[in-house]
């Protein structure tokens, strides 16, 4: 049955489920399941065991989900460019989530690191990165990241403006170094997702145009402390159509066929930003299909170019997390609220214990997910529930429209799903909220990869905290 006709304020996408408690494959972690007595396992453990060790809310990340992920996604693009006579590095965005050992997982499954600052290469090169493997990005580097880069050996850096060039030089230049330089093209491309995330269109902050490329490369080639490795396009994150892609990709090859004219142009780098089922109703692109589609866009501009094919970087972040991340919260209050009006109707508020300081995606770019209750499973009718958190801010949602077990109460614990990417990552401490952990699961075991912020930890930021609370 559709959902608004059984509660006239579900939107038209949502469907009224027929299994309040399904995890639905593609959505949950591999490792995610019913246990005997119907609560959420993730990696072998059970939910409530997570949040009485951890605290709620809680990350957790399956490791399992997580590595397969990294893998299979390597061996597609790996098999795809391989059929076109390319080679293949993945840099895993570390924006979407790094800790030590992710940034580990990911070197074990013989991916590199995209960083787009220099605390995320310092969390890169505590990992034990090679720093050959790292790419460097960011459309405002200061000095000190530039020379901590360019010392550490970092294996490139993407040049995001024509005055990063003369910085850049300058640095290396003072260090004695040659550094290899990516340029990143804005190639155009009006991808298919919320504004703030598509980042090749015209009126944004990143990237150059292809006539301002045409400058960069001259300048870069003319510089004795930069060498011209090659060049970058993301057009942006959470796309679903493939042919954006594959269109970026006819585009930067044709501008790298008009620039072999003066010199090589030995790398492609074409970023990331490949979508995720949030929803079951959501169709992530299959990821074979996705690097095949792209293959065959490169081969035929090499072909009418008469190129020699380049060897492709991409980095993908919330492909390889995301879906490997549930968000674990405990309920502290619930009500109805009924809409008058004709097209009025009722949904249950259940306030959670975190909120948009933990997820603040849905607050930024109204994303929508979806939510199980997770202690136990319940033949209630299902309710239209939207899942907020306990800040003052009415948008402080984390789940807009989703339907739970009507007997949801107070002390449930409820699990979202998809949330190990821009996370964690995009955390804040609004209202002095403490940070939850991030605990990874895998074969029964649980262990925190970053502990809670408690608020202990946030006074000690404060000059004038002196240690103790007031009486
Ligand atoms: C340059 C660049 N590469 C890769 C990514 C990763 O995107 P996603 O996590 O959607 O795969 C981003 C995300 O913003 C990015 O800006």
């Amino acid at each position: 049955m559709h959902a608004s006709e059984n509660a006239p304020l579900a939107p038209d996408w949502l469907e009224l489920p027929s299994d309040t408690a399904a995890l639905d494959e593609g959505v949950w972690p591999v490792t995610a399941r019913r246990n005997g007595s119907g609560e959420l396992e993730l990696g072998g453990v059970a939910a409530s065991e997570l949040l009485a060790a951890h605290g709620s809310p809680l990350y957790v990340i399956d490791e399992q989900d997580a590595r397969g992920r990294a893998t299979e996604t390597l061996a597609a693009f790996t098999d795809a460019f391989g059929a076109i006579g390319a080679e293949v590095e993945l840099h895993y965005a570390s924006k979407a989530l790094v800790t030590i050992d992710i940034a580990r997982w990911m070197a074990e499954s013989g991916i590199g690191l995209d960083v787009a600052s220099g605390g995320e290469l310092e969390v890169a090169l505590a990992a034990g990165i090679d720093p050959a493997k790292i790419g460097m990005h960011g459309n405002n580097k200061s000095r000190a990241e530039l020379e901590r880069a360019v010392s550490a050996g970092v294996g490139c850096i993407i040049i995001d403006s024509l005055g990063e060039i003369e910085l850049l030089a300058d640095v290396a230049a003072s260090l004695g170094r040659v550094q290899r330089v990516m340029v990143r093209i804005n190639v155009g491309i009006h991808a298919s997702t919320h504004d703030y995330l598509a980042t090749s269109h015209e009126d944004q902050k990143f990237g150059l145009t292809r006539e301002a490329a045409l400058d960069a490369v001259a300048s870069i080639r003319a510089s004795a402390s930069l060498e011209l490795l090659g060049l970058h396009s993301h057009i942006g994150s959470s796309i679903y159509e493939s042919e954006g892609f594959g269109a970026a990709a006819a585009r930067l090859m044709m501008l790298r066929a008009q620039l072999l004219a003066d010199g090589p142009v030995p790398e492609v780098n074409l970023g990331g930003g490949f979508g995720i089922n949030y929803l079951p109703s959501d169709q992530a692109p299959d990821i074979r299909e996705l690097a095949r589609g792209i293959a065959a866009e490169v081969q035929r501009v090499c072909e009418e170019t008469a190129s020699s094919v380049p060897r492709f970087v991409f980095e993908p972040g919330r492909s390889i997390v995301g879906p490997a991340g549930v968000t674990l919260y405990t309920v502290g209050s619930t009500k109805t609220v009924t809409v008058p009006g004709e097209s009025g109707g009722e949904r249950d508020y259940i306030a959670v214990d975190g909120g948009m300081s933990d997820n603040i995606r849905p607050a930024l770019y109204g994303a929508d997910y979806c939510v199980r209750l997770a202690n136990r499973v319940s033949d209630a009718a299902p309710r239209l529930v939207r899942v907020v958190g306990k800040h003052c801010e009415s948008g402080d949602i984390v789940v807009n429209h989703d339907y739970l077990p009507g007997d949801v109460t107070v002390g449930d614990l409820l699990a979202v799903p998809a949330t190990g990417a821009y996370g964690w990552s995009m955390a804040s401490n609004y209202n002095y909220l403490e940070r939850p952990a991030i605990a990874a699961v895998r074969d029964g075991v649980a262990r925190v990869l970053v502990r809670r912020v408690t608020i202990e930890d946030l006074l000690a930021y404060d000059a004038a905290w002196n240690g103790k609370a007031s009486s």
